[in-house]
C-alpha cells in the first residue's frame, strides 16, 4: 500500500517536472555556483510533502529543500526526499536527474525509489524483496575489482579539496577501466544496482541523496559504506563508497587504508585511559599472546582503549622504554572492526599522547612478516631502527606465517616527536 502510494506520488511529481522543464523558472544559488536550487525543486518537494502529510499525518519528512518541519530524531516513519537529485543536470542538460525517495521505518530503510524523470525509468527496492526497474527484477550485482570496474565518481574529489587527499582517489581513477561523473548520486546508485556501472564513490552526500539508492544496491547484493568502510548513518553528510563486496573491500584496503587516508571526523570514536585490565585483556592478547609479558607492561605503562559508540574496538599501550623514549606496544583492533581506520586513529592518538609526556622519540616493534603493519608505521612517519634476528622463536612464540612469510625477526621503528 505504502509502495503504491509512493509510486503514484513520484510519477505525479515527474509529470510536473516534465511539464515545467522547458518553461522559464527562477534559479538561486545555495552555497556556491555549483549548488543551485530552482523554483521547480521547491514545487516538487511541496507536492510530495503535501501528499504525504495529508495521507500520513504522523509520518516525518526530511527533504532537501526543507519544506516540512525537520524531525528531532529518526524514530517512527521517516521519508527522505530529494525532489530533484542532479539539479545541475536538470538545468543544463535537461536529463539525467531523478526524484529520490526512501522510507525509513523505526530506523531501517524499508523502501527506496529512484525515478529518472526524462528516461521514465523507475527503480524500486523493497527491503528483503529485491529491486526492480520498471517492474523487471534486477539481477545480482557482479563482483569487480577496481582494475576491472567501470566507475561513477564525482570528479571534484580528484582535485585539491578539503575532504580527502586527491592522491587517494586518483589511483582509483587510473586503475579502473573508465570513470564517469554523472552528477546525480541517487541515479548513479540505481545504475550500479542495474549493472550499468560497477562502483560509485563520492565524498559528500546527504541522506536524501543516497538512502533510496543504497537500498537498491543492497537488494542486488552490493554494499554501500563510507569511503573508510564504515556504516553510513542517516544523519548529516558522509562519503559514500558503493559496489560489489569485492570492489568495496578492494577500495578500502588497497587505496584508502593502505594510503593512510585521514578519516572523516567521527566524534563517536573515543580513546580513553583504561582502568580495568579484564576489559581489554582479550584484545591485548590478540596483539601479544604472551600474557605474562602483557601483564608486566600493563603494570608499568599506560593503556588506552578505543570505544566506538560505547563498543570497545581497540586498545594500545604506551610504556617508557628509557628516558625520553616511549614505546607503543600491544596495539590491536577487534577483528570485525579492522580495515575501518581505527588503527590509524589510535596510532595518531598514541603519537599525540607520547608527545605530551615530553618524550622525544616513539618506538614501535613488530615482526618481519607483518607487512601491513610495516607499511602502516612508515606511513605515519616511523623509520627502521633495528632488527633482532630470531627474536620470536627465541622468546617462545608459536611459529606462525603471515602473507607467506614465517614470523622470525623483530623489527623496531622509531619516530621523533
Ligand atoms: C547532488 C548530486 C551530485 C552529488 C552531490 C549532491 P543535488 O544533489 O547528487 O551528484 O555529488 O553530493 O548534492 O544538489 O543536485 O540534489
Ligand atoms: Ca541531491
Ligand atoms: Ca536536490
Amino acid at each position: 500500500m505504502l509502495e503504491w502510494f509512493a509510486i503514484d506520488m513520484i510519477k505525479q511529481a515527474g509529470e510536473l517536472i516534465r511539464r515545467k522543464i522547458d518553461e522559464n523558472y527562477e534559479v538561486e544559488r545555495k552555497t556556491g555556483k555549483g549548488d543551485l536550487v530552482t523554483e521547480i525543486d521547491r514545487a516538487v518537494e511541496q507536492l510530495i510533502v503535501r501528499r504525504i502529510q495529508s495521507r500520513f499525518p504522523d509520518h516525518h519528512i526530511i527533504g532537501e529543500e526543507g519544506m516540512a518541519p525537520q524531525p528531532d530524531d529518526l524514530s517512527g516513519t521517516v521519508w527522505f526526499v530529494d525532489p530533484i537529485d542532479g539539479t545541475l543536470n536538470f538545468i543544463h542538460q535537461k536529463r539525467m536527474f531523478a526524484i529520490s525517495v526512501a522510507i525509513m521505518i523505526d530506523g531501517v530503510i524499508e523502501y527506496g525509489f529512484v525515478y529518472d524523470v526524462m528516461a521514465d525509468e523507475l527503480f524500486v527496492a523493497r527491503r528483503g524483496r529485491g529491486a526492480t526497474l520498471n517492474g523487471r527484477t534486477l539481477v545480482p550485482i557482479q563482483e569487480h575489482h577496481v582494475r576491472d570496474a567501470f566507475l561513477s565518481m564525482n570528479a571534484t574529489w580528484v582535485t585539491p579539496n578539503h575532504q580527502i587527499a586527491p592522491e587517494i582517489l586518483a589511483p582509483i581513477v587510473r586503475d579502473s577501466i573508465g570513470t564517469r561523473a554523472h552528477g546525480a548520486a541517487s541515479l548513479e546508485l540505481a545504475w550500479l544496482a542495474a549493472g550499468r556501472v560497477d562502483g560509485y564513490i563520492t565524498m559528500r552526500n546527504m541522506p536524501w541523496d543516497y538512502a533510496a539508492g543504497k537500498l537498491l544496491v543492497e537488494e542486488v547484493g552490493g554494499r554501500v559504506v563510507s569511503l573508510y568502510g564504515e556504516k553510513v548513518r542517516y544523519e548529516g553528510k558522509t562519503s559514500v563508497l558503493a559496489g560489489s563486496e569485492t570492489f568495496v573491500k578492494d577500495v578500502v584496503k588497497h587505496y584508502v587504508i593502505a594510503k593512510g587516508a585521514t578519516p572523516e571526523v567521527r566524534p563517536d570514536l573515543q580513546i580513553e585511559k583504561n582502568t580495568n585490565y579484564d576489559n581489554v585483556r582479550d584484545l591485548l592478547i590478540l596483539a601479544n599472546p604472551n600474557e605474562a609479558m602483557v601483564r608486566e607492561q600493563y603494570a608499568v605503562g599506560e593503556t588506552f582503549e578505543a570505544l566506538l559508540g560505547g563498543e570497545l574496538v581497540g586498545v594500545y599501550m604506551l610504556v617508557e622504554r628509557e628516558r625520553g623514549k616511549m614505546e607503543l606496544v600491544n596495539i590491536a583492533v577487534k577483528p570485525e572492526r579492522q580495515n575501518q581506520t581505527i588503527g590509524q586513529r589510535m596510532l595518531q592518538d598514541a603519537i599525540r599522547r607520547a608527545e605530551t609526556t615530553g618524550a622525544s622519540e616513539l618506538i614501535v616493534c613488530t615482526g618481519n612478516s607483518s607487512v601491513m603493519q610495516l607499511r602502516f608505521y612508515q606511513q605515519a612517519g616511523f623509520r627502521f631502527e633495528s632488527v633482532e634476528r630470531d627474536y620470536f622463536p627465541n622468546h617462545g612464540y608459536e611459529p606462525i606465517e603471515e602473507d607467506g612469510l614465517a614470523l622470525r625477526d623483530r623489527i623496531c621503528l622509531s619516530r621523533s616527536l
